[in-house]
């Protein structure tokens, strides 16, 4: 069978200061793989000089969580010796945790411990005679990569005349050649995305009709209810819906899926017609408290510009979300993430002024100079505006956060137009401990983060309830996402405090390692997953990433099918994180096959949950609204999964059911679960995704 794993070697040609010593700088570095930024010889993985505990070292490797460097060292060395710690660069950032490991010929020779920010450097003193491959490593302490910066300071060999060392990075699989399953869409007419969307009484409305086919289009809609309007040319829904009337007596979340016409609950069938033909699909519009009844899809500026974002990228954003025709599958938020504030101490002009105008309003930096105008132009798309802020004092980038201002700062989020609200932790625990008076330490220096975070649901709770209150008492909808990382097991009470989506992990960065360990590991939380409360895996990492540092993802073509298979069997919020106007086909079909996508947005809510684990295998189910099931069967393994299947209890269905292939849209059997099997064929770190009906 051929070998699907390879090292990546790469050949030296540098000679070493002395015959005796080989420093590990003066070897290639690029080669390791690590799971943030890029190696560094002689600087942190930000490229600052490399610090511990406030000592500065003038040579040495930086690098961060999950890192693997590996060194052929054919018995060539005796020693190798190293200070190692958490750079200093992250500002005793507490989400930071590492471990250094070194393995020879597969035994671990030696483990740091767990190091957190701040700490001295560690002495690493080992002995390698006879070790023929060395493993230089650094794990995340199994807690996430966040604020993992990990450096390798002073480190050499001590050799017996080698002079150099040939390196490599951890195993990866080979590349995948791109390859395209969803058939492109008709040039007829088709509606497409969400069925139900929900709107709080008097808040404006704008829902845009996704529909693929030939242009030019006209849109007419049925029962439209008075209040609303829709632009026959564009698609688009706007106006207000009046308070309802009266509520059933046993109005619950899911209420409208079992009572038609109830006040507030209208069943509205749209039309798209072209020259080749008409589509019509029905959409209920509810009108009550709830919004968010199907997972928000969008585009965040985060994994693609981080803290180089500015108005102009966001607006050429919107424009490629309706150029490539996302738009047309359902895609409508376009968020702005960290870094439209202005920001403590920053170097960097764009992002100098006050924070805030003599009246306390919150002042945005110079790339953001038209808050209002950005939304506007955002809405004339058809297209939804999200913004982020923080509840302590400061942003997880050092910009100003809403703390003690957070009335005024919805009110300016609804002012200017913003639909969307990403509220994240950072610098809020420390803030709370100052105003308790536990601390003289407020008002906050940007970066003091070094505050324990609360262990009570009630402490945790708090800021975001206050958020809450603020965004609830403004007069338009504000989807209200929780980031804190699922501290506290958030989705246990996120609804409690009007989270409409809450993180339920660290973030997330394009490999393997990172997307799998979250996507796989979100059972816990997944009874609380329902229209209106959508658990959060953080945002998608197809296309170009790198959080201002722009790549093309680091996943395989599988891992990525994977990656939007697994997001929308779990319900999640997606939100695409690449620069949307360097799409290639295969990303943008990726983003674009409507079967799939309807798995996200089913109406009924559900998240999948691990239904069949068998080595490599997963099979994930997710129950949709009309009794089917969709089926994810992921293999996790490094070789194909060929396998023939006919244990269908975990399915959820029994009988005679009709197959159905999502990403190629085709019915693949017709079988009885009491005799039949079905054949699968899954590629490492692949999957098939399937919906299972019972037959007719
Ligand atoms: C945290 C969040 C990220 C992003 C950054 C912005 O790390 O988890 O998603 O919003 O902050 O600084």
């Amino acid at each position: 069978m051929k070998t699907l794993f390879y090292p990546l070697l790469a050949a030296l040609t540098v000679t070493s200061v002395s015959a005796e010593t080989v420093w590990l700088d003066d070897l290639n570095l690029a080669v390791a793989t690590q799971d943030f930024g890029a190696p560094q010889k002689n600087k942190s993985v930000d490229g600052h000089a490399l610090t511990l505990g406030g000592k500065v070292f003038e040579r040495g490797f930086g690098t961060h969580a999950d890192s693997t460097l590996n060194l052929k060292l054919d018995g060539g060395a005796q020693k190798f010796s190293a200070r190692v710690g958490v750079d200093d660069e992250i500002n005793k950032n507490p989400s930071a945790s590492i471990e250094f490991i070194v393995r020879g010929d597969d035994k671990v020779l030696w483990q740091s411990g767990v190091m957190r920010a701040g700490a001295a450097a560690k002495a690493c003193e080992v002995d390698v005679t006879g070790v023929t491959a060395l493993e230089l490593a650094v794990s995340d302490a199994d807690d996430g990569i966040s604020f993992d910066h990990a450096d390798w300071a002073e480190a050499k060999f001590e050799t017996a005349g080698a002079k150099t060392f040939a390196t490599s990075g951890g195993a990866v699989l080979p590349p995948v050649a791109p390859y395209i399953l969803t058939p492109p869409a008709p040039v007829t007419p088709r509606i497409n995305g969400a069925s139900v969307v929900g709107v709080r009484p008097g808040s404006p409305f704008l829902f845009t009709i996704p529909a693929t086919g030939d242009r030019p289009m006209s849109f007419s809609a049925k029962k439209l209810p008075s209040g609303l309007k829709l632009d026959a040319k564009t698609g688009h829904i706007t106006g207000t819906l009046p308070r309802p009337q009266a509520v059933p007596a046993d109005a619950k979340g899911g209420y409208f899926l079992t009572h038609d016409n109830v006040s507030g609950n209208y069943t509205v069938t749209l039309v798209a017609k072209n020259s080749l033909g008409t589509a019509e699909k029905e959409l209920r519009i509810v009108c009550g408290d709830r919004i968010a009844l199907t997972p928000p899809m969008g585009w965040n500026s985060w994994n693609c510009f981080a803290g180089e974002v500015s108005a102009e990228r966001v607006k050429r954003a919107a424009d490629a979300m309706v150029k490539s025709g996302l738009i047309n599958h359902g895609w409508t938020y376009v968020n702005v993430d960290d870094f439209w504030q202005n920001r403590h101490n920053s170097k960097d002009p764009t992002l100098q002024g006050a924070f805030r105008d003599v009246q306390g309003n919150i002042v945005p930096n110079a790339r953001f100079p038209d808050m209002k105008g950005l939304a506007d132009y955002i809405h004339k798309l058809g297209l939804k505006a999200g913004l982020y802020s923080s509840p302590g004092p400061w942003t997880c980038g050092n910009c100003t956060g809403s703390f003690d201002r957070e009335w005024q700062d919805a009110a300016k989020y609804a002012q200017w137009g913003f639909d969307y609200l990403k509220y994240d932790w950072c610098s809020y625990a420390p803030a709370m401990e100052a105003r308790r008076g536990n601390s003289t330490n407020y008002p906050l220096a940007a970066g003091s983060w070094s505050g324990a975070h609360p262990s009570s649901h009630a402490d945790l709770m708090k800021p975001y309830a206050i958020m809450h209150e603020a965004l609830a008492a403004q007069p338009r909808d504000i989807v209200y996402s929780l980031c804190q990382y699922g501290m506290g097991d958030v989705w246990e009470w996120g609804d409690q405090v009007g989270g409409n989506c809450w993180r339920t992990t660290g973030d997330i960065t394009d490999t393997w390692k990172s997307m799998s360990s979250i996507g796989f590991n979100q059972d816990k939380a997944a009874p609380f997953a329902k229209p209106g409360n959508w658990n959060d895996p953080d945002m998608l990492i197809v296309g170009e990433v790198g959080w201002g540092n722009l790549h093309p993802t680091h996943l395989t073509v599988d891992e990525q099918y994977t990656h939007i298979s697994l997001w929308c069997l779990l319900a999640a919020p997606l939100l695409i994180g690449c620069d949307m106007e360097k799409f290639d086909d295969f990303t943008l079909n990726l983003l674009s096959n409507d079967e799939v996508l309807a798995v996200d947005q089913d109406p009924l809510g559900q998240q999948a949950t691990c239904v069949l684990k068998d080595g490599h295998l997963r099979a994930y189910a997710k129950k949709l609204a009309d009794g089917s099931r969709a089926v994810g069967f992921f293999n996790l393994g490094t070789q194909p999964l060929n396998l023939s299947f006919s244990a269908f209890s975990p399915v959820g269905l029994a009988g005679r059911l009709t197959v159905r292939d999502l990403w190629r849209q085709k019915e693949v059997a017709q079988l009885n679960t009491a005799n039949g099997a079905l054949l699968l064929a899954i590629p490492p770190h692949g999957v098939v995704l399937y919906r299972f009906t019972p037959a007719k």
